[in-house]
């Protein structure tokens, strides 16, 4: 399989601008990634054009992409280490996704859970994007030949449907990209504080990575735990409990083994669990904190590292579009085309023209 100049293996995934991460977020993702840093090329996008596809601000969206980049950079996306970018800073993309487009089935694209859900939910906001949302995730990882994609359980099921278009294109019009594996990290499935959905920010029942102790332990406080456990006598079931998950993300083994045993032999009470969850998660997330600081107090290399990490993946991007279109037979003899202004023609390989943004 070709790999360009990169010998380690590319590994691509797109990260929602929503601005706020949470503990859920971290250690369902985001943690795993971050070990994956040093043994692969990793590429992580902050995918904009993806939001667009549900009601938002758009004087908002720099500012959610901007915050959402540092969130994530704090919680481990080492910019020295991997690249990270903006979705619609490279054109490509959406390019690639109407290419892909005609290579992808229509029934598919129907029988996918979360534009089920999504239309049931919001019928008033049924658009094409919607729809068109998993062609372009398939266009994300295609572009970079990425062999590797770290997902949740939630997106198994789009880039199933990226590997079939992956196949349809190969198929059509030759060996071009290599099939993506998921990846699935050890499955933390972090609940919400009430304990009854998932941990997401759009139900507000989160607890912000980058909360302080104070807001840590005072949502921690009030979160549900084994309902068994109405008075501090009544023994409980670790394992049924969410508050025990939390621990098992941020405590030592043996803060894990006296929790288990206080809860079972109500030894001690859930308000004893969590304020030893509080000191280890307000412990472990101090680094986070730390960095998140940093970058929010140096916008310019925040900046740069946008830029860099766009520029990077205009590159290749470019590369591979190069190829998509000799083989699609949407090309011109030479590896040219017609710049924007409509008159000049210029290499898009070693362009220097400078982005607007
Ligand atoms: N759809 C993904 C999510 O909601 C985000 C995403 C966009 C993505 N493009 C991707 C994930 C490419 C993996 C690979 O979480």
């Amino acid at each position: 399989m070709t790999k360009g100049t990169h010998a380690k293996k590319t590994v691509f995934s797109g990260i929602q601008p929503t601005g706020v991460v949470h503990i859920g977020n971290y250690l369902g993702a985001l943690r795993n990634w971050a070990d994956m840093l040093d043994d692969y090329d990793c590429i992580f996008c902050v995918v904009d054009l993806h939001a667009m596809t549900t009601p938002y601000d758009p004087a908002a969206m720099p500012e959610s992409v901007r915050e959402t980049l540092m969130v994530n950079m704090a919680a481990g996306l080492d910019p020295e280490r991997c690249t990270l970018f903006v979705q619609s800073h490279v054109r490509a993309h959406a390019e690639l996704t109407w290419i892909l487009g005609t290579c992808a089935s229509y029934g598919e694209l129907l029988r996918m859970t979360q534009f089920k859900d999504k239309t049931s939910r919001y019928p008033e906001n049924v658009n094409c994007g919607l729809f068109t949302y998993p062609i372009l995730m398939a266009a994300d990882i295609l572009l970079y030949k990425a062999e590797v994609v770290p997902v949740g359980e939630d997106q198994t099921q789009h880039l199933e449907f990226a590997r079939e278009v992956c196949r349809s294109f190969n198929g059509r019009f030759g060996e071009t990209f290599p099939e993506p594996q998921p990846k699935f990290g050890p499955v933390t499935r972090v609940m919400g504080l009430e304990n009854k959905a998932k941990m997401s920010k759009s139900l507000g029942n989160h607890i912000p990575l980058l909360a302080e102790p104070e807001e840590i332990w005072s949502l921690l406080r009030t979160a549900a735990t084994d309902p068994a456990r109405v008075r501090r006598t009544d023994p409980g079931t670790p394992e049924i409990c969410n508050i025990h998950t939390i621990h098992l993300g941020f405590s030592s083994e043996e803060d894990i083994l006296w929790c288990e045993e206080g809860c079972r032999s109500a030894g001690i009470g859930c308000v004893d669990c969590k304020k030893r969850l509080a000191g280890n998660m307000s412990a472990s997330l101090a680094p986070v904190r730390e960095r998140y600081k940093q970058y929010a107090a140096e916008p310019d290399y925040v900046h740069d590292v946008m830029l860099h990490g766009a520029k990077q993946c205009e590159q290749r991007a470019e590369r591979t579009m190069h190829e998509v279109r000799k083989k699609t037979g949407c090309t011109t003899k030479s590896n040219r085309y017609l710049s924007p202004k409509g008159i000049q023609l210029f290499r898009s390989e070693n362009s220097k023209q400078t982005r607007e943004n």
